[in-house]
């Protein structure tokens, strides 16, 4: 069987490094990555080539291959993205637009639709007030769609042109005989949290980064309030839904983005998880107007009713699951390997 050709932007990212590792595992792919960074050292046997630079810039290079898939993750997050507005736009805007054009051509041009995977987020919703938040609960996708932030309108807006390349391009799906178009899929994820890797410039990074430090043994002040909700995810589930929903016959889906969802809880609910599972855990509040702002708007949980349903969408942890089967057994196991806390960066 010949192997399917992948190109994963952003492979030095969170959700990069868990999905080169999981492609390689599962075999029959050829992985052709790209990063700004240099691919950690982890994954240099997984990927078939590297090419490291700015995909805007040298979107050429890209043209002489024949992917398959396309697993577009490079971003600039929430966060770091209100601090370089208009890098975020170039890099989360124009980054995307390119690489929806080379797919769109290159599925016309072999008469074969190119897969194109999107990262949306939670961080497309927002809500006016936090009141409007508390009082819609879960939101399904279609609802609250008026992001307050650089990185959210940029999500909204890819989803939309993806939506177009995929369907109306050129306006081509009238023509008598329409040329082939790409098959765009996006996922609306949840904040993640990965056992081996922390983010960054994110501003669901204050779970992720208050269990680390505690698991450290580290004092953490997070930079939202106690009561902050909105809804988390393991990586593996989140691995585990880009794969289910690439490989779901196109007939079975009745759109183009779905959100996902695991479980929803508040930072002092993060808090009390961590002083029960380590020992002097040491976390305060001391909130940042602006990363608060940030997730006030953003939905306290989400209804992921569309993906059960369409294409059997359904996550492995719920809370208690992700801590005692997945975060804290790693925890435990990286301790036992490296008894030096400070090797743990
Ligand atoms: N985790 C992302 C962020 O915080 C949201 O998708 O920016």
């Amino acid at each position: 069987m010949t192997s399917k050709a992948v190109l994963i932007t952003g492979a030095c990212g969170e959700i990069g490094q868990a999905l080169v590792q999981n492609l390689a595992a599962k075999g029959g792919y050829r992985i052709v990555t790209t990063d700004l960074m240099p691919l950690p050292e982890s994954l240099r046997g997984l990927s078939a080539e590297h090419l490291q630079g700015d995909l805007v810039y040298r979107i050429k290079q890209f043209y002489d291959y024949n992917f398959d898939v396309i697993f577009h993750l490079a971003a600039s997050l929430s966060s770091k993205a209100e601090i370089a507005s208009e890098e975020a736009h170039r890099i989360n805007v124009e980054g995307t637009m390119q690489l929806l054009m080379l797919a769109a051509y290159k599925s016309e041009k072999r008469d074969k639709p190119v897969k194109f995977f999107f990262p949306s987020s939670i961080a497309a919703y927002g809500f006016p007030t936090l009141q409007d938040k508390q009082a819609a609960g879960r939101v399904k996708e279609d609802e609250w769609n008026h992001p307050h932030t650089m990185y959210g309108a940029n999500k909204l807006y890819c989803e939309k042109l993806g939506e177009y390349y995929g369907n109306y391009y050129g306006q081509r799906h009238l023509d008598p005989n329409p040329p082939t178009m790409l098959d765009f899929r996006s996922i609306r994820f949840p904040g993640l949290i990965s056992a081996f890797t922390l983010p960054s410039g994110g501003t669901s990074d204050y779970g992720p980064e208050m269990l680390h430090a505690a698991a450290q043994g580290k004092a953490y002040a997070c930079f939202v309030r106690s009561d902050t909700r909105i809804s988390f995810m393991a990586m593996p589930d989140a691995i585990k839904a880009i794969l289910s929903l690439v490989d779901v016959p196109r007939e079975m889906l009745t759109r183009e983005v779905y959100n996902i969802n695991a479980f929803s809880l508040t930072a002092d609910q993060f808090r009390k998880r961590a002083q029960d599972a380590f020992l002097g855990t040491q976390i305060s509040f001391e909130p940042s107007a602006r990363r608060q702002g940030i997730v006030d708007s953003w939905p306290e949980d989400l209804d992921d009713s569309r993906a059960r349903a369409d294409w059997g969408w359904q996550p492995d942890f719920d809370e208690d699951r992700f801590f005692d089967e997945y975060f804290l057994p790693a925890m435990r196991k990286r301790y036992a390997q490296r008894p030096s806390l400070r090797s743990y960066e």
